[in-house]
């Protein structure tokens, strides 16, 4: 799968956000009807969302398009009208507030039918977004629930709003951490939707950082997402994508390190060995497996 370090998120009414974003060094840009977009524009944006996907070169941009969620009288016709007119160059369909494996029936059910009806070649992909205690609670269902499914993604903002946490400013975790909570308030949401994501070969990416001037708060906070397992992070803003693609990049010395530890491990292997040492480590077979999933990564970002 192509990578998906930086998603950038963009208002589905804003034309000029969208050549914008389409120069920009994000892997993924992603149309929005949902929460961008104010009840008045939503016609006009899915309008300028078609506009867009069929005027724009989009290069080897990855493009995705949320639309809105299933409770409210717009998502159907997002889909049908989206996928209808323009879908052979959607990558993904977002669905927002996923709550159970039916949401994601209704939209793979749909998407069967426009891609028959309108001879669309590759198979739409659904990002699946987790922001309800009712969706984590079922990621797992969720994650099983059709062969689209690439990704799911933590909805923040939403998450806490679902449970109650009071998260006042929505800038996203890592900002005042310290203050409010002794330990980190999201471990466990984002990492319980990590491992259902992975557990069926899925992508993990984090909510978006809402305070764009901030950049070391959202270093931080895609540092800390990166260490539990995602493979990137929405954006919000241009300049958020430098430093969110920089986090979710393999270093060079983790790419030395990784071939040191393949290598290493064929040795061994030869000789008939499971743990070996390496730089005064020990290595098994856990090990080389991080390693060979890093090198992977570096293949796909074209760094070796
Ligand atoms: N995509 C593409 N371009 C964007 C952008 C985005 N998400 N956010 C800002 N820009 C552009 C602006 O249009 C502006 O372009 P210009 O210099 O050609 O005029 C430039 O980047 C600088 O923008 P700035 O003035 O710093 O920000 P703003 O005040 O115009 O907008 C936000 C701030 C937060 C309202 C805006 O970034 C935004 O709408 N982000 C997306 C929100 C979203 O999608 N939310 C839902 C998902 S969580
Ligand atoms: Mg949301």
């Amino acid at each position: 799968m192509k990578p998906r370090r930086s998603n950038l998120s963009v208002p589905g009414h804003m034309k000029k956000m969208h050549i914008k974003a389409n120069d920009c060094k994000a892997d993924v840009i992603m149309l929005d009807l949902e929460d961008s977009v104010p009840i008045a524009e939503k016609f006009n944006a899915r309008e300028q969302v078609i506009e867009s996907l069929l005027s724009l070169n989009w290069k080897t941009k990855t493009v995705t398009v949320r639309i809105n969620a299933l409770d409210t009288p717009f998502a159907y016709r997002d889909l049908l009208e989206v996928v209808e007119n323009a879908g052979h160059v959607v990558d993904s369909i977002v669905i927002p507030k996923v709550n159970n494996p039916g949401d994601v029936f209704f939209a793979d059910r749909i998407l069967n039918g426009i891609e028959m009806n309108k001879n669309i070649s590759m198979m739409i992909g659904i990002e699946a977004s987790i922001e309800t205690a009712e969706g984590l609670m079922r990621a797992a269902e969720i994650v099983q629930a059709s062969g689209r499914i690439k990704t799911l993604v933590f909805g923040i903002a939403d998450y806490s709003a679902s449970i109650g946490a009071r998260l006042v400013s929505i800038s996203g975790h890592g900002e005042k951490e310290e203050e409010l909570y002794p330990g980190h308030r999201w471990h466990f949401a984002l990492s319980r939707m990590v491992m259902n994501a992975k557990a069926y070969g899925n992508l993990a990416i984090d909510a978006p950082y809402g305070n764009f001037n901030d950049l070391d708060g959202l270093r931080r906070s895609a540092v800390m997402a990166c260490a539990l397992g995602c493979d990137g992070k929405w954006a919000i803003h241009p300049s958020q994508i430098d430093v969110i693609n920089e986090v979710f990049t393999p270093s060079p010395q983790d790419i030395a390190l990784a071939a040191k530890v393949i290598e290493a491990n064929s040795l061994a292997k030869a000789e008939g060995r499971g743990a070996i040492a390496v730089e005064g480590r020990m290595v098994d077979q856990a090990t080389v497996r991080l390693a060979t999933q890093l090198w992977e990564q570096a293949k796909h970002l074209q760094l070796i």
